[in-house]
């Protein structure tokens, strides 16, 4: 078996077969709720930083650890740390008073692992699509780094949402058809679940249709990474600017609302070109069109905005085993990465 990247900040990093390996461990683990490994992370110490909010990414990594025996420490930087400059060769002189360099090296001195989530701002694409706050820790850190979120990939829900169609589907869901829908929102709305989903769906050789408007599409080099990654899994690759026509046949329909580069920054535009749009919400009529798929969302979701509450109660849905696996999924993988399992 390869060795395990020391930093996660994309699925692309897993060959098929360290993927295929970190699943299979994430069922395993789920199987006897981890007792075969309950002290797998004893003496390990965890910091999670989170720049931005989360009820899941947060509370499933606290959870994991404690049930493999380590601990963690939840970090709020800015709020309850100092601010962190990012930029190399600035004169600190205004709010900032910690510069990144010494954040990593404080904290490869007290803890075994470091896990950071890191929004985009949705000001400027030139800038978000640096991805500059994950790349900075990737960079300056000494111990292994997951990323539990940051402007481009969400690999952890992606990580988990495979575990899911492994369940769903026997431990086959390659061949199987997933929609990825856009949805209309009320704000600008970051594309990293949207990119992370997508090129999973495409590494576990699916038949992925991206569903959404003109203008709508995932961005940078996401398309062209989805398609590479759909040609050397078996699976497909396409994108329909019909949402009834993209879930016709579908065995999965997951939706998740995204602003496309073309429109980061431009708030009013975005609301303007959702205006002008026809509804795109997942309802029991569209679902219908299906064949008899599952209803996946990686939440927070604005029940009756992106998804009506008929579809997301419905037993179709798998939203719950989805969240419930963000936990093992990640169990899975800082085992492997620390190299415990
Ligand atoms: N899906 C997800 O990452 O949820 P949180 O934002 O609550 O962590």
């Amino acid at each position: 078996m390869p060795a395990f990247p020391r930093t996660f900040i994309s699925t692309s990093q897993l060959s098929a077969e360290l993927l295929q390996a970190t699943i299979q461990l994430a069922l395993n683990g789920k199987s006897d709720n981890w007792k075969r490994y309950r002290h797998a992370l004893e003496d390990r110490v965890a910091a999670l930083l989170f720049f931005n909010p989360s009820l899941r990414t947060r509370s499933s990594f606290q959870s994991g650890i404690a049930r493999l025996g380590g601990s963690s420490v939840v970090l709020d930087p800015g709020s309850e740390t100092w601010q962190i400059e990012f930029q190399d060769g600035k004169v600190m002189d205004e709010d900032k008073p910690e510069h990144i360099r010494e954040v990593c090296k404080t904290l490869a001195g007290y803890f075994d692992l470091v896990c950071v989530r890191c929004f985009p701002q949705l000001k400027s694409w030139e800038q978000d699509k640096r991805d500059s706050i994950i790349s900075a820790f990737e960079q300056h850190l000494k111990v292994p780094l997951i990323s539990m979120e940051s402007s481009l990939w969400h690999p952890c829900q992606a990580l988990a949402d495979a575990v899911t169609l492994h369940e769903l589907f026997g431990g086959r869901p390659q061949g199987k058809n997933m929609v990825l829908s856009w949805a209309k929102h009320v704000k600008p709305i970051p594309m990293a679940v949207s990119n992370s989903v997508a090129l999973m769906a495409a590494q576990l050789g699916m038949n992925l249709r991206l569903a959404c408007p003109e203008g709508f599409e995932l961005g940078g080099e996401v398309l062209s990474q989805v398609s590479a990654a759909a040609e050397q899994s078996g699976g497909t690759f396409s994108v329909m600017h019909s949402q009834p026509e993209a879930i016709k046949g579908a065995d999965v329909v997951y939706v998740k609302s995204w602003t496309p580069p073309a429109l980061v920054g431009k708030p009013s535009e975005e609301r303007r070109r959702w205006d002008d749009l026809p509804a795109w919400m997942i309802d029991e009529k569209l679902m219908a069109r299906s064949a008899n798929a599952y209803f996946m969302d990686c939440l927070p979701e604005r029940r009756n905005l992106i998804v009506t509450d008929g579809v997301i109660d419905s037993t179709r849905s798998v939203v719950e085993q989805q969240a419930a696996n963000r936990m093992h999924a990640q169990n899975a993988l800082m085992l492997r990465m620390l190299g415990v399992a």
